[in-house]
C-alpha cells in the first residue's frame, strides 16, 4: 500500500487509468487529461470550499439543461473551448468557406424548403425582411446541385423560438436544397445582435468575469453535400457593435457579410418580401472529401 500525496498522486492515477486503458487514444486522453487536472489545482492550490463551489456550479448546469436548453454547450462556448476545438479540427487557410462554432441552438430536423422559401412563420412589427442568395461550389468553385443548407437564427426579439414560448414551433429554421447550378434562396429576418441565455450558471460566470453576454447578429448555415466535409459555420452581419466582442469569441473576418438595404419591387414581389428589405449575397465554398 502507497500513501499518496501531492507529490506522488498524479502519477498514479494516470497509471491506473492507462495501464489497461483500451485503446491508444483513450490512453493519450486520460493521461493528459488527468495531468491538466490535477495541474489546475496544484497551480491554484484549490481549495476545499472552492472544489465544492465547482461540484455545484457542473450539477447546477446540468439541471439546466433539457432537449431544447444545452446550458454545457453554452459553457464551452462561453469559455472559447468550443471555438477551440473548431480551430483545431478546421485549420484557416484551406480552400472552403471557413467554419465557427455550432452553438448551443440548433435543432435537427427542421422543415424542407423550396428554393426561396419564407421561415418566417410569425411577423413580429420590428422585424426586418431579409433575402438571401447565393451559390454552394465545391473549393474550385465548381457547383454543387443538390445541397443542402439548414438554417436557423434569432428573431427580432433577440430570441430563437426554442427560448420564446410565443414562438411558433420551427420559426426561422429551415432545409434548403441548391439547384443545378448550385444556387441557393431562402426569406427570413434580417439577423438582429443577442445575448446568450443568463438565467443560469454560464449568467453567472459571465457575470462573475466582468463580461458582456451579447453575439454579434449572425445566420447560423449547416452545409452538406454527398462528397463533401459538411460546414457549420455563421454569417455576421457586417457594421454590429459586438463583432469585436463576441461572448463566444466565434468571429472571423471572412464570415462577416453585407446585409445591404434593397428596395428593389420586382425582387421584392418574387421572393414575396415588402421593400425595403435587407438583401445577404453570400456564397459557400466545400472542400471535397
Ligand atoms: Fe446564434
Amino acid at each position: 500500500m502507497k500513501d499518496f500525496d501531492v507529490l506522488n498522486l498524479t502519477e498514479e492515477v494516470i497509471r491506473a487509468y492507462t495501464a489497461q486503458a483500451t485503446t491508444p487514444r483513450l490512453r493519450e486522453i486520460f493521461a493528459s487529461l488527468i495531468r491538466h487536472l490535477h495541474g489546475f489545482a496544484k497551480d491554484v492550490q484549490l481549495t476545499e470550499a472552492e472544489w465544492f463551489a465547482a461540484i455545484q456550479f457542473l450539477t447546477a448546469t446540468g439541471k439546466k439543461c433539457d432537449d431544447k436548453r444545452q446550458e454545457f454547450i453554452l459553457l464551452s462556448d462561453t469559455l472559447g473551448l468550443s471555438m477551440l476545438v473548431d480551430a483545431i479540427n478546421h485549420p484557416k487557410g484551406g480552400a472552403g468557406t471557413e467554419s465557427t462554432v455550432l452553438g448551443p441552438f440548433y435543432v435537427p430536423g427542421a422543415p424542407d424548403m423550396p428554393y426561396g422559401g419564407d421561415v418566417r412563420r410569425r411577423h413580429l412589427a420590428q422585424a426586418v425582411p431579409c433575402l438571401v442568395t447565393g451559390k454552394v461550389t465545391d473549393e474550385t468553385g465548381k457547383p454543387l446541385a443538390g445541397a443542402t443548407l439548414d438554417i436557423w437564427q434569432t428573431a427580432a426579439n433577440a430570441l430563437y423560438d426554442v427560448q420564446d414560448a410565443q414562438a411558433p414551433e420551427w420559426n426561422l429554421r429551415g432545409r434548403f436544397k441548391t439547384r443545378d447550378d448550385g444556387s441557393y434562396a431562402l426569406v427570413t429576418e434580417k439577423p438582429v445582435s443577442y445575448p446568450v441565455p443568463t438565467d443560469g450558471t454560464v449568467g453567472r460566470m459571465l457575470a462573475a468575469a466582468g463580461r458582456h453576454a451579447f453575439r454579434p447578429a449572425h445566420l447560423h448555415f449547416m452545409v452538406s453535400a454527398p462528397g463533401c466535409e459538411p460546414l457549420t459555420t455563421h454569417i455576421f452581419v457586417n457594421g454590429d457593435e459586438y463583432l469585436d466582442s463576441d461572448a463566444v469569441f466565434a468571429t472571423k473576418a471572412k464570415l462577416v457579410g453585407e446585409f445591404k438595404t434593397c428596395t428593389d419591387a420586382d425582387e421584392a414581389r418574387r421572393f414575396g418580401v415588402t421593400a425595403p428589405y435587407a438583401r445577404l449575397e453570400f456564397d459557400f465554398g466545400l472542400m471535397r472529401r
